[in-house]
Protein backbone atom coordinates (compact mmCIF):
# COMPACT_ATOMS: atom_id res chain seq x y z
CA UNK A 1 0.00 0.00 0.00
CA UNK A 2 1.40 3.27 -0.36
CA UNK A 3 0.43 6.25 0.87
CA UNK A 4 0.72 9.84 -0.40
CA UNK A 5 1.61 12.81 1.63
CA UNK A 6 -0.59 15.66 2.14
CA UNK A 7 1.51 17.91 0.16
CA UNK A 8 1.39 15.19 -3.09
CA UNK A 9 -2.32 14.36 -2.75
CA UNK A 10 -3.03 18.00 -2.33
CA UNK A 11 -0.83 19.21 -5.38
CA UNK A 12 -2.67 16.39 -7.47
CA UNK A 13 -6.04 18.14 -6.71
CA UNK A 14 -5.17 21.57 -6.40
CA UNK A 15 -6.52 22.29 -9.82
CA UNK A 16 -9.94 20.30 -8.95
CA UNK A 17 -10.00 22.74 -5.68
CA UNK A 18 -9.36 25.86 -7.06
CA UNK A 19 -11.85 24.61 -10.37
CA UNK A 20 -14.62 24.49 -7.95
CA UNK A 21 -13.59 26.24 -4.97
CA UNK A 22 -14.54 23.65 -2.24
CA UNK A 23 -12.80 23.29 1.07
CA UNK A 24 -10.51 19.94 1.02
CA UNK A 25 -10.25 18.51 3.78
CA UNK A 26 -8.57 15.27 3.06
CA UNK A 27 -5.70 14.13 4.52
CA UNK A 28 -4.32 11.25 2.90
CA UNK A 29 -5.24 8.69 0.34
CA UNK A 30 -4.20 5.17 0.13
CA UNK A 31 -3.62 3.78 -3.56
CA UNK A 32 -5.41 0.52 -4.21
CA UNK A 33 -2.41 -1.97 -5.23
CA UNK A 34 -3.12 -5.66 -4.54
CA UNK A 35 -6.40 -7.60 -5.13
CA UNK A 36 -8.41 -6.62 -1.91
CA UNK A 37 -6.93 -3.11 -1.67
CA UNK A 38 -9.41 -0.66 -2.48
CA UNK A 39 -11.21 2.37 -1.30
CA UNK A 40 -14.67 3.23 -0.88
CA UNK A 41 -16.87 6.28 0.12
CA UNK A 42 -19.64 6.07 2.84
CA UNK A 43 -22.15 9.15 3.46
CA UNK A 44 -25.32 8.19 6.04
CA UNK A 45 -27.61 10.08 7.88
CA UNK A 46 -28.69 13.43 5.58
CA UNK A 47 -32.03 13.15 6.94
CA UNK A 48 -33.54 15.40 4.34
CA UNK A 49 -36.31 17.21 5.14
CA UNK A 50 -39.55 18.40 3.69
CA UNK A 51 -40.74 22.21 4.70
CA UNK A 52 -43.92 22.61 2.12
CA UNK A 53 -43.88 22.69 -1.77
CA UNK A 54 -40.10 22.59 -3.33
CA UNK A 55 -39.00 23.60 0.10
CA UNK A 56 -36.64 21.72 2.30
CA UNK A 57 -34.22 22.47 5.10
CA UNK A 58 -31.43 23.72 3.61
CA UNK A 59 -28.61 23.17 5.57
CA UNK A 60 -29.39 19.24 5.60
CA UNK A 61 -29.39 20.00 1.86
CA UNK A 62 -25.88 21.40 2.23
CA UNK A 63 -24.51 18.68 4.34
CA UNK A 64 -25.06 16.01 1.79
CA UNK A 65 -24.28 17.99 -1.37
CA UNK A 66 -20.31 18.87 0.34
CA UNK A 67 -20.09 15.00 1.01
CA UNK A 68 -21.10 14.32 -2.40
CA UNK A 69 -18.67 17.17 -4.24
CA UNK A 70 -16.06 16.04 -1.44
CA UNK A 71 -16.08 12.16 -2.71
CA UNK A 72 -16.06 12.86 -5.85
CA UNK A 73 -13.15 14.71 -5.39
CA UNK A 74 -11.14 11.20 -4.50
CA UNK A 75 -8.03 10.67 -6.28
CA UNK A 76 -7.72 7.77 -7.05
CA UNK A 77 -11.82 7.27 -6.89
CA UNK A 78 -13.37 5.31 -4.78
CA UNK A 79 -14.69 1.61 -5.97
CA UNK A 80 -18.30 2.47 -5.17
CA UNK A 81 -19.90 4.36 -2.24
CA UNK A 82 -21.77 3.00 0.25
CA UNK A 83 -25.14 5.03 1.58
CA UNK A 84 -25.76 4.17 5.58
CA UNK A 85 -29.40 5.14 5.47
CA UNK A 86 -31.86 8.33 7.19
CA UNK A 87 -31.85 9.85 3.73
CA UNK A 88 -34.96 11.08 4.53
CA UNK A 89 -36.19 12.75 7.73
CA UNK A 90 -40.00 11.00 7.76
CA UNK A 91 -39.18 8.78 4.64
CA UNK A 92 -41.62 10.67 2.10
CA UNK A 93 -41.94 10.62 -1.49
CA UNK A 94 -40.81 14.47 -1.64
CA UNK A 95 -37.40 14.04 0.62
CA UNK A 96 -36.55 10.46 -0.48
CA UNK A 97 -36.47 11.98 -4.62
CA UNK A 98 -34.94 15.23 -3.39
CA UNK A 99 -32.27 13.43 -1.60
CA UNK A 100 -32.00 10.85 -4.12
CA UNK A 101 -31.82 14.40 -6.38
CA UNK A 102 -28.53 14.60 -5.08
CA UNK A 103 -27.43 11.45 -4.84
CA UNK A 104 -27.24 11.02 -8.45
CA UNK A 105 -24.38 13.69 -8.11
CA UNK A 106 -22.21 10.79 -6.64
CA UNK A 107 -19.92 9.06 -8.95
CA UNK A 108 -19.84 5.55 -10.04
CA UNK A 109 -22.18 2.96 -8.08
CA UNK A 110 -23.93 3.70 -4.94
CA UNK A 111 -25.20 1.02 -2.45
CA UNK A 112 -28.03 1.91 -0.03
CA UNK A 113 -28.78 0.94 3.75
CA UNK A 114 -32.25 1.69 5.18
CA UNK A 115 -32.75 3.89 7.93
CA UNK A 116 -35.54 3.67 10.30
CA UNK A 117 -36.27 7.53 8.81
CA UNK A 118 -36.66 6.21 5.23
CA UNK A 119 -38.55 3.21 6.59
CA UNK A 120 -41.36 3.58 9.02
CA UNK A 121 -44.22 5.79 7.42
CA UNK A 122 -44.50 2.71 4.71
CA UNK A 123 -42.34 -0.02 5.79
CA UNK A 124 -39.62 0.50 2.94
CA UNK A 125 -42.48 0.90 0.07
CA UNK A 126 -40.73 4.62 -1.51
CA UNK A 127 -37.53 3.67 -0.36
CA UNK A 128 -37.25 0.95 -2.52
CA UNK A 129 -38.85 1.87 -5.33
CA UNK A 130 -36.58 5.45 -5.35
CA UNK A 131 -33.06 4.00 -4.53
CA UNK A 132 -34.17 0.55 -6.37
CA UNK A 133 -32.52 -1.19 -3.81
CA UNK A 134 -33.37 -4.40 -1.72
CA UNK A 135 -34.10 -4.16 1.74
CA UNK A 136 -31.13 -6.80 2.90
CA UNK A 137 -28.56 -8.03 0.30
CA UNK A 138 -25.20 -9.21 -0.78
CA UNK A 139 -22.51 -8.47 -3.42
CA UNK A 140 -18.47 -9.48 -3.87
CA UNK A 141 -15.78 -7.04 -4.67
CA UNK A 142 -12.39 -7.74 -5.04
CA UNK A 143 -12.35 -10.59 -3.09
CA UNK A 144 -13.90 -9.17 -0.19
CA UNK A 145 -18.00 -10.07 0.28
CA UNK A 146 -20.29 -7.01 1.45
CA UNK A 147 -23.60 -8.09 3.15
CA UNK A 148 -26.17 -5.51 3.78
CA UNK A 149 -28.95 -5.26 6.14
CA UNK A 150 -31.90 -3.86 7.12
CA UNK A 151 -31.17 -3.81 10.81
CA UNK A 152 -34.09 -1.41 12.18
CA UNK A 153 -36.80 -3.52 12.04
CA UNK A 154 -38.69 -4.48 15.22
CA UNK A 155 -41.50 -6.91 16.52
CA UNK A 156 -44.27 -7.55 13.68
CA UNK A 157 -47.04 -6.63 15.78
CA UNK A 158 -45.70 -3.11 16.30
CA UNK A 159 -44.84 -2.51 12.73
CA UNK A 160 -48.02 -3.83 11.40
CA UNK A 161 -50.13 -1.47 9.69
CA UNK A 162 -53.36 -2.46 12.00
CA UNK A 163 -51.91 -0.91 15.06
CA UNK A 164 -51.75 2.61 13.30
CA UNK A 165 -54.09 5.03 12.42
CA UNK A 166 -51.82 6.43 9.27
CA UNK A 167 -48.36 4.89 8.86
CA UNK A 168 -46.68 8.64 9.53
CA UNK A 169 -47.83 7.81 13.70
CA UNK A 170 -45.38 5.05 13.46
CA UNK A 171 -42.93 7.16 12.09
CA UNK A 172 -42.99 9.96 14.17
CA UNK A 173 -42.59 7.37 16.96
CA UNK A 174 -39.51 5.89 15.72
CA UNK A 175 -38.08 8.87 14.31
CA UNK A 176 -37.63 10.63 17.97
CA UNK A 177 -34.29 9.76 19.33
CA UNK A 178 -35.43 8.75 23.06
CA UNK A 179 -38.52 7.40 21.79
CA UNK A 180 -40.51 6.05 24.52
CA UNK A 181 -43.15 4.67 22.81
CA UNK A 182 -40.85 3.09 20.13
CA UNK A 183 -39.54 -0.05 20.06
CA UNK A 184 -35.93 -1.55 19.88
CA UNK A 185 -34.17 -2.24 16.25
CA UNK A 186 -33.78 -5.87 15.23
CA UNK A 187 -32.58 -8.04 12.37
CA UNK A 188 -34.87 -10.32 12.94
CA UNK A 189 -35.40 -14.20 12.28
CA UNK A 190 -35.86 -14.26 8.54
CA UNK A 191 -33.02 -12.06 7.79
CA UNK A 192 -30.82 -13.94 9.87
CA UNK A 193 -31.29 -17.20 8.45
CA UNK A 194 -30.95 -15.56 4.81
CA UNK A 195 -27.90 -14.10 6.41
CA UNK A 196 -26.60 -17.90 7.65
CA UNK A 197 -27.55 -18.77 3.97
CA UNK A 198 -25.89 -15.88 2.26
CA UNK A 199 -22.69 -16.84 4.30
CA UNK A 200 -22.72 -20.55 3.93
CA UNK A 201 -21.60 -20.16 0.47
CA UNK A 202 -18.25 -17.97 1.56
CA UNK A 203 -14.92 -19.18 2.76
CA UNK A 204 -14.70 -18.51 6.60
CA UNK A 205 -11.02 -16.90 5.04
CA UNK A 206 -12.60 -14.46 3.21
CA UNK A 207 -12.97 -10.93 4.19
CA UNK A 208 -16.07 -9.52 5.44
CA UNK A 209 -17.91 -6.33 5.19
CA UNK A 210 -21.39 -5.69 6.98
CA UNK A 211 -23.47 -2.49 6.91
CA UNK A 212 -26.33 -2.04 9.00
CA UNK A 213 -27.68 0.92 10.06
CA UNK A 214 -28.10 0.40 13.80
CA UNK A 215 -25.07 -0.72 15.74
CA UNK A 216 -24.95 -4.09 15.58
CA UNK A 217 -23.42 -3.92 18.88
CA UNK A 218 -25.53 -2.78 22.11
CA UNK A 219 -24.36 0.80 23.19
CA UNK A 220 -27.14 2.73 24.32
CA UNK A 221 -30.68 1.06 24.50
CA UNK A 222 -32.88 4.78 25.64
CA UNK A 223 -31.94 6.15 22.34
CA UNK A 224 -31.68 3.25 20.36
CA UNK A 225 -27.64 2.66 19.59
CA UNK A 226 -28.82 -0.58 19.94
CA UNK A 227 -29.48 -3.38 18.13
CA UNK A 228 -31.72 -6.65 19.98
CA UNK A 229 -30.73 -9.44 18.21
CA UNK A 230 -27.02 -7.95 17.97
CA UNK A 231 -25.73 -11.14 19.51
CA UNK A 232 -27.03 -13.47 17.70
CA UNK A 233 -25.85 -11.75 14.59
CA UNK A 234 -22.55 -11.92 15.80
CA UNK A 235 -22.51 -15.07 16.74
CA UNK A 236 -23.17 -15.93 12.97
CA UNK A 237 -20.64 -13.40 11.85
CA UNK A 238 -18.03 -15.48 14.51
CA UNK A 239 -16.42 -18.25 11.72
CA UNK A 240 -15.34 -15.68 9.93
CA UNK A 241 -11.40 -14.66 10.25
CA UNK A 242 -12.15 -11.16 9.59
CA UNK A 243 -15.19 -9.16 10.17
CA UNK A 244 -16.18 -4.79 9.56
CA UNK A 245 -18.93 -3.60 10.81
CA UNK A 246 -20.32 -0.41 9.49
CA UNK A 247 -23.22 1.11 10.50
CA UNK A 248 -25.08 4.74 10.65
CA UNK A 249 -27.48 6.05 13.09
CA UNK A 250 -25.62 7.31 15.79
CA UNK A 251 -24.27 10.57 14.16
CA UNK A 252 -21.03 10.13 15.64
CA UNK A 253 -17.09 8.54 15.74
CA UNK A 254 -17.67 4.97 17.70
CA UNK A 255 -15.13 2.14 17.25
CA UNK A 256 -15.10 -1.21 18.91
CA UNK A 257 -13.75 -4.68 18.77
CA UNK A 258 -15.60 -7.82 19.76
CA UNK A 259 -14.39 -11.14 18.99
CA UNK A 260 -13.46 -11.35 15.29
CA UNK A 261 -15.71 -8.18 14.58
CA UNK A 262 -14.56 -4.43 13.79
CA UNK A 263 -17.08 -2.36 14.23
CA UNK A 264 -17.03 1.39 12.84
CA UNK A 265 -19.91 4.05 12.76
CA UNK A 266 -20.00 6.95 10.48
CA UNK A 267 -20.64 10.77 11.00
CA UNK A 268 -24.53 12.49 9.57
CA UNK A 269 -24.18 14.84 6.77
CA UNK A 270 -26.96 16.42 8.54
CA UNK A 271 -25.74 17.13 12.64
CA UNK A 272 -23.85 15.33 15.40
CA UNK A 273 -25.41 13.25 18.30
CA UNK A 274 -24.38 14.10 21.64
CA UNK A 275 -22.58 11.00 23.02
CA UNK A 276 -24.87 8.99 25.45
CA UNK A 277 -22.19 9.50 28.71
CA UNK A 278 -23.05 13.38 28.28
CA UNK A 279 -26.66 12.71 29.90
CA UNK A 280 -25.43 12.43 33.45
CA UNK A 281 -28.63 11.04 34.27
CA UNK A 282 -28.06 8.07 31.97
CA UNK A 283 -26.36 4.68 32.10
CA UNK A 284 -23.54 4.89 29.01
CA UNK A 285 -22.11 1.64 27.03
CA UNK A 286 -20.29 3.44 24.58
CA UNK A 287 -17.37 1.26 23.64
CA UNK A 288 -13.90 1.86 25.83
CA UNK A 289 -12.21 1.73 22.84
CA UNK A 290 -13.85 5.01 21.53
CA UNK A 291 -12.17 8.33 21.98
CA UNK A 292 -14.97 10.45 21.88
CA UNK A 293 -14.73 13.63 19.77
CA UNK A 294 -15.61 17.07 21.33
CA UNK A 295 -19.15 18.10 21.76
CA UNK A 296 -20.34 19.98 18.71
CA UNK A 297 -20.49 24.17 18.75
CA UNK A 298 -24.12 24.52 17.95
CA UNK A 299 -23.32 27.96 15.97
CA UNK A 300 -21.66 26.39 13.36
CA UNK A 301 -23.85 24.77 11.29
CA UNK A 302 -21.36 22.01 9.65
CA UNK A 303 -19.66 21.21 12.95
CA UNK A 304 -19.45 17.51 13.64
CA UNK A 305 -20.40 16.52 10.55
CA UNK A 306 -18.81 15.08 7.66
CA UNK A 307 -18.45 11.33 5.42
CA UNK A 308 -15.89 8.94 5.40
CA UNK A 309 -13.71 7.00 2.92
CA UNK A 310 -12.35 3.80 3.89
CA UNK A 311 -9.38 1.93 2.82
CA UNK A 312 -9.63 -1.88 3.08
CA UNK A 313 -6.59 -3.63 2.64
CA UNK A 314 -6.28 -7.40 3.01
CA UNK A 315 -9.64 -7.38 5.13
CA UNK A 316 -8.49 -4.84 7.31
CA UNK A 317 -10.66 -1.44 7.72
CA UNK A 318 -9.24 2.21 8.17
CA UNK A 319 -11.68 4.90 8.65
CA UNK A 320 -10.80 8.47 7.40
CA UNK A 321 -13.29 10.77 8.88
CA UNK A 322 -14.25 13.83 6.61
CA UNK A 323 -15.14 16.71 8.82
CA UNK A 324 -16.15 19.69 7.56
CA UNK A 325 -15.41 22.01 10.05
CA UNK A 326 -13.26 20.03 12.71
CA UNK A 327 -9.60 18.31 11.96
CA UNK A 328 -10.38 14.99 10.22
CA UNK A 329 -9.55 11.05 12.27
CA UNK A 330 -8.00 8.21 11.01
CA UNK A 331 -9.83 5.19 13.35
CA UNK A 332 -7.24 2.43 11.97
CA UNK A 333 -6.71 -1.31 12.55
CA UNK A 334 -3.74 -1.80 14.94
CA UNK A 335 -2.72 -5.42 13.49
CA UNK A 336 -0.43 -5.83 16.52
CA UNK A 337 -3.78 -4.83 19.10
CA UNK A 338 -5.97 -6.74 17.35
CA UNK A 339 -8.43 -3.65 17.07
CA UNK A 340 -9.33 -0.21 15.65
CA UNK A 341 -7.22 2.71 17.25
CA UNK A 342 -7.77 6.10 16.80
CA UNK A 343 -3.97 7.03 17.96
CA UNK A 344 -3.64 10.68 16.71
CA UNK A 345 -6.14 10.99 20.16
CA UNK A 346 -5.68 7.89 22.36
CA UNK A 347 -3.36 9.78 24.90
CA UNK A 348 -5.88 12.03 27.03
CA UNK A 349 -3.17 15.05 26.55
CA UNK A 350 -4.14 15.09 22.94
CA UNK A 351 -7.64 14.50 22.85
CA UNK A 352 -9.59 17.70 22.42
CA UNK A 353 -11.08 19.80 25.28
CA UNK A 354 -14.97 20.21 25.25
CA UNK A 355 -16.01 22.98 24.07
CA UNK A 356 -17.80 25.62 25.92
CA UNK A 357 -21.44 27.33 25.27
CA UNK A 358 -22.79 29.99 26.95
FE1 LIG B 1 -29.88 9.36 11.59
FE1 LIG C 1 -31.30 6.26 12.30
Amino acid sequence: MNRMNRREFLTSTSALVAACSLPMSLIEICQAKTADSFTFAFISDSHITHIKGNKFVRNWDKGLMKAVAEANLLTPRPDFTIYGGDLAQLGTKEELDHGMEIMTGVRGKVHYCVGEHDFYVDLGKAWQEVTGSKQYYSFDHKGVHFVVLNSILTFPEWMADSKWNKGMDRMKQMARLDNPKGSPFMVGEVQREWLEKDLAKVSTNTPLVVISHSPLQKIYKGWNFWTEDAEEVQAILKPFDKVTVLYGHVHQVQYNQIGNISFHAAMATAWPWPYPSSYAQSASYLPVLTVKMNRADPFQERDATGWQFINLHSGDVDVHYELANNTNRVVAFNRESGRPEDTAYQLAQHQIAAQKHY
